[in-house]
């Protein structure tokens, strides 16, 4: 049975509510489960979280920021990831290292070796056994972010070609042919994607 699932994909594109969904439906139905997220758990995560999305005075360097999300995920896997996985836990992430290769890589083009031996590195050899790729036309995921009219973060107020970029670096990472990534189609409702989601579970 998959005890570590991530899921990835572009600001809007519905993965933290879906994630949310899966864990109370296994949960109702007698799985123990642990959800949790990147970045910003525990109190280094928060502090971290805060440096690079909130803080408006400084001006992150792309390599720094990148530095930034590898040190939340190794705390966060240390801290809470290994232990609930230990304790037999079933373990739902919202974004792993897939976010780093996709953000840092892509959509700020730093060199793509580096951020991959870093976002892998930064796991500590904790792998999912299974990622939901949540797949939505840059569009419409922007469109979604509007509405929704959530608290804005930096990343969030990238410009469009920043999320098409990252949108490409998911593609490239799935036609590189991942087995353990799995594409949802998440252009309709919300119930509509879940029930696609909770067929691996059946
Ligand atoms: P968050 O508000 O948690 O958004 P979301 O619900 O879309 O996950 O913000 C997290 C942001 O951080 C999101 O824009 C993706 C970005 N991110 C990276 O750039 N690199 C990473 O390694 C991770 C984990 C997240």
């Amino acid at each position: 049975m998959s005890r570590f699932i991530t899921f990835e994909g572009i600001d809007g594109s519905g993965k933290s509510t879906q994630a949310r969904l899966l864990a109370d439906y296994l949960s109702s139905k007698g799985t123990k489960v642990f959800f949790t997220k990147e970045p910003g758990e525990g109190k280094l995560g928060e502090a971290i979280r805060n440096e690079i999305l909130d803080r408006r005075d400084v001006d992150i360097q792309p390599y720094a920021e990148l530095c930034l999300f590898c040190a939340d995920r190794a705390q966060h896997v240390r801290e809470l990831i290994l232990p609930k996985l230990k304790d037999g836990y079933m373990v739902i992430c919202d974004r792993y290292y897939d976010s780093t290769l996709a953000y840092q890589g892509s959509g700020r083009e730093l060199d793509p070796d580096l951020v991959f031996r870093m976002a892998v590195a930064s796991s500590l050899g904790v792998e999912p056994d299974v990622t939901f790729f949540l797949s939505i036309p840059v569009e419409q995921a922007l469109l979604r972010l509007k509405d929704r009219g959530k608290e804005r973060n930096k990343m969030d107020e990238e410009p469009f070609e920043f999320h098409s970029r990252v949108d490409e670096g998911y593609r490239q990472l799935i036609e590189k042919g991942v087995p353990r990534i799995k594409v949802i189609e998440a252009s309709g409702s919300p119930e509509e994607t879940q029930m696609e989601i909770r067929r691996f579970f059946e």
